[in-house]
């Protein structure tokens, strides 16, 4: 991720916008003709299945079957592990210890997750996403990292109602990089039932693709939000919600919100 991925022309540029694709063009043509071959793939994947999350699924299918470090973003193996690192870091800064109870949503292969499984007791990580394919990846991820005996969950989920989760169950929940690529009902079904299954002294962080211009999205893929709207989406299902300014220090193109059921001490 570049240093200046949250530079004020990226955070206020519209990626959807015509002017913005052709000057994109114009800066980069050797990405001209992949873009385009996966628009043409996307456009038949929509129509195929026209709910988001059996779209977004089959997305992971087919970037899955190429290269699952890829599939959840990642352009090399040393990318992929300082992702991982950058996630288990902030979270360990931030109180998460052994016997802590997390919930890891959109677990994808486990880039941060098997990092968070060595470092919690067994049976302490719960994993879930919408796709199969990754899933697989993930306990794959999990037999090289000789993790079997920590015995985390890892579980396909169609939804994030929750509702197959206890209730004031988790100390931490986390959801990197997933509600970048979420249309906003998703991401309020999630806001609207994690709170039953938080520790009442628990927290819920997400990362979101900021923009400080008009809210936009990429192919259905990549989703643009302001941080006002997801504030008060969190704050309108009763949770208390802050932007956290420390993870803007941090080399990554997103930002980082954080929930809660109660109000948590001030972090920066
Ligand atoms: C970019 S990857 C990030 C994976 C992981 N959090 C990480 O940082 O490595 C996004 C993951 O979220 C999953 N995902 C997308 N939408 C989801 C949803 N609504 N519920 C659960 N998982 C979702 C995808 O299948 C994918 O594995």
């Amino acid at each position: 991720m570049p240093a200046d991925a949250k530079s004020p022309k990226k955070l206020s540029s519209n990626r959807a916008a015509l002017t913005h694709k052709i000057g994109y063009a114009f800066r980069h043509p050797g990405r001209v003709t992949p873009y385009v071959r996966r628009a043409g793939r996307d456009a038949w994947l929509r129509l195929k299945h026209p709910d988001h999350i059996g779209y977004y699924r089959a997305v992971m299918a087919s970037d899955t079957r190429r290269d699952p470090e890829a599939a959840v973003g990642s352009r090399s193996h040393d990318r992929w592990l300082a992702l991982g690192r950058m996630q288990f870091d902030y979270l360990v800064e931030h109180g998460l210890r052994p016997e802590h109870r997390m919930l890891d949503i959109g677990c994808g292969n486990l880039r941060g997750g098997w990092r968070f499984i060595g470092h919690l007791d067994a049976g302490n990580y719960y994993g879930i996403d919408i796709s199969p394919d990754i899933l697989i990846a993930a306990k794959e991820t999990l037999a090289e990292r000789g993790l079997q005996d920590k015995l985390p969950h890892l579980t396909i989920t169609g939804d994030l109602t929750l509702d197959f989760l206890p209730d004031d169950h988790f100390d931490v929940i986390h959801a990197h990089s997933v509600f970048s690529h979420s249309p906003l009902h998703v991401i309020d079904e999630c806001l609207g039932h994690v709170g039953r299954v938080l520790a009442p002294t628990g927290f819920f962080d997400f990362t979101f693709d900021r923009t400080e211009g008009a809210e936009h999205q990429v192919l259905r893929e990549d989703f643009y939000y302001r941080t006002e709207t997801l504030l008060a989406l969190a704050r309108g299902h009763g949770l208390h919600a802050s932007f956290m300014e420390d993870w803007e220090e941090r080399p990554h193109g997103q930002s980082k919100i954080r929930v809660s059921r109660s109000p948590l001490p001030a972090t920066a």
